[in-house]
């Protein structure tokens, strides 16, 4: 069996193979894994017994999961009005070209992925990036290299 195969088979098994459980299945998938191979989806659909379109179905349906690789350190730019104003473009722009990748993209040594989103709920603050769980305020371009920096 292969690794993914075997995940596939103790998450399944944690969950006692109750197709009824097929989102916890992918979450913890997702959990485990970073995003869902395609291995893992025809795993989950032959140990739960659930049509293949119904697992993407599912998986395309939640923000949560994501079909492509996802970097170690999720970025979220906001890009809601009020950070707009305060010069969210130019996070953005910056954060891209220090990367070397467009939003939405993931660099290629997995280090970080990157997006926009549209409000936080710390307008007063913006503009808004939040680093995995941690929220930093008052972000300008020129504070962007030292702010990717400090993770590594
Ligand atoms: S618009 Fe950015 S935190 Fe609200």
């Amino acid at each position: 069996m292969s690794a993914v195969a075997d995940l596939v088979d103790k998450v399944v098994e944690s969950h006692r193979r109750d197709r009824d459980m097929l989102i916890q299945v992918l979450l913890d998938l997702q959990g485990s894994l970073g995003w869902l191979p395609p291995q893992a989806l025809a795993e989950v659909s032959r140990q739960l017994r659930v049509p293949l379109t119904r697992v993407y179905q599912v998986a395309s349906y939640y923000k949560a999961f994501s079909f492509a690789p996802r970097g170690r350190h999720s970025i979220k730019v906001c890009v809601g009005t009020a950070c707009h104003v305060r010069g969210a473009g130019r996070v953005v722009e910056k954060m891209e070209t220090d990367l070397g990748i467009k939003r939405t993209q993931t660099t290629p040594d997995l280090r970080f992925t990157l997006e926009t989103v549209n409000c936080v709920g710390c307008c007063a603050l913006g503009p808004m990036v939040m680093i995995n769980d941690h929220y930093h305020g008052q972000v300008s371009s020129d504070k962007v290299s030292p702010l990717l920096a400090r993770y590594k």
